[in-house]
């Protein structure tokens, strides 16, 4: 996968700009608050279909603009491709692809595959278990569309099945006619997602493993398991239907807990995945450094993953990367980087940028090749 080229109207701190690059490691330099993330924030936006900084649709948008128009040329073992993506401030969205409309932004998640770093991934060892599902959410929807249409039912489902729960207390009625309607098909999605994660999970362990093993010479070994919230889950995972039958049985036989909790209380929404290093929670003991070179492993992971199964290998995008490694972990890393496509950005390291295939100087929102 190669991005050429990217054009930004509106977009955060870019009024207008285009900016191509090399097929080898481009860096994007410059001092703090100029744009460099926000630049990675808009080519990463044609990857996920939405900002990664978790926004509403809007905030990207420039102060005092109508609206964000983005434009990318990327090239794929097939074809050079064209996609356009324009919001306006009243949540109006355009998306073409090749000069066609596209009705749903879903349909071109995936075409352009990237892997984002940037430092808020440390969470993912670091924090609770909303960053490491969204880890496995977001690698699985670049890989297989189904997946997130089938995540998006889910939380649809989720939020009706809440409402009614909610409800309860005022509305027995409707409680009782329609909660097993809910809980069948929140069963039958959660059974989807669930045997896709756990293999996702056992590609990742192996990829993660295998990193490590270069990356420390083998004294670091992590292993990563998936933690139901729902035990009976955890005994029949290898079926889906008894997977979906043990949800679905789980959601019918607690009603009066659930509506004490004023929520759902089982499901894919609650589950974890247990990351260890040598045997002991990376979350309680792993060292900062440790944790750093976990979140890194894990997005080298999603990007080996990803290329084994398209024969593609995704671009990376690197927000700040090498501030938080010692040198033989950068060592791993430059040598790496070095099999494909890499846009990383600096606030001016220099042995970054004497390993740069391009250099672009970042300055108030405007770019311009050294
Ligand atoms: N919607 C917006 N409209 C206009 N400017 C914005 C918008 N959102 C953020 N900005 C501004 O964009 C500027 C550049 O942000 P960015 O995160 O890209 O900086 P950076 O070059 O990555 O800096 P650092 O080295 O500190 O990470 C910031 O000053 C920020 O206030
Ligand atoms: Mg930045």
């Amino acid at each position: 996968m190669f991005c050429k080229k990217i054009s930004c109207e509106g977009f955060r701190n870019i009024d207008s700009a285009e900016v191509e690059f090399s097929d080898g490691v481009n860096v994007l330099y410059g001092a703090n608050a100029q744009g460099k993330t926000n630049l990675l924030e808009a080519i990463c936006m044609f990857s996920l279909g939405k900002s990664f900084r978790g926004v509403k649709d809007t905030e990207f948008i420039g102060f005092d603009k109508p609206g964000t128009k983005l434009s990318m040329t990327f090239e794929n073992s097939m074809r050079e491709q064209q996609l356009l993506m324009c919001f306006s401030k009243n949540h109006q969205k355009r998306i073409e692809q090749n000069g066609v409309k596209i009705s749903r932004m879903s349909e071109i998640i995936g075409q352009f595959r990237a892997v984002l770093f940037f430092p808020e991934h440390l969470n993912i060892i670091k924090e609770g278990p909303s960053m490491r599902r969204n880890y496995l959410d977001v690698a699985i929807s670049q890989l297989r569309p189904l997946y997130l249409k089938s995540l998006q039912r889910y939380n649809h489902i989720l939020i009706q099945r809440n409402k009614l729960i909610k409800a309860a207390q005022d509305d027995r009625k409707s409680f009782d006619d329609t909660i097993e309607f809910w809980s069948y098909q929140l069963s039958v999605e959660a059974a989807y997602i669930t045997v896709a994660r756990l293999g996702y999970l056992k590609l990742c362990e192996k990829q993660l493993a295998s990193c490590f093993e270069e990356m420390t010479g083998g004294s670091e070994i992590p292993t990563m398991s998936y933690s139901f919230a729902f035990r009976g889950a955890s005994e029949c995972c290898d079926d889906k239907k008894k997977l979906q039958e043990a949800y679905f049985s789980q959601l019918m036989s607690n009603h009066e807990r659930e509506i004490g909790a004023q929520a759902t209380l089982w499901g894919i929404h609650k589950d974890d995945v247990d990351i260890m290093l040598n045997g002991r929670s990376a979350r309680l003991f792993a060292s900062q450094g440790q944790q750093r070179s976990l979140s890194l492993g894990l997005k080298l992971s999603e990007s080996a993953i990803s290329e084994n199964d398209s024969g593609e290998k995704p671009v990376l995008l690197l927000d700040d990367v090498f501030s938080e490694l010692d040198s033989s972990r950068r060592e791993y890393l430059t040598d790496r980087m070095k099999k494909g496509q890499v846009i990383m950005t600096t606030c001016g390291d220099l042995d970054t940028m004497k390993t740069a295939a391009k250099v672009i100087r970042v300055e108030n929102g405007c770019f311009s090749a050294v």
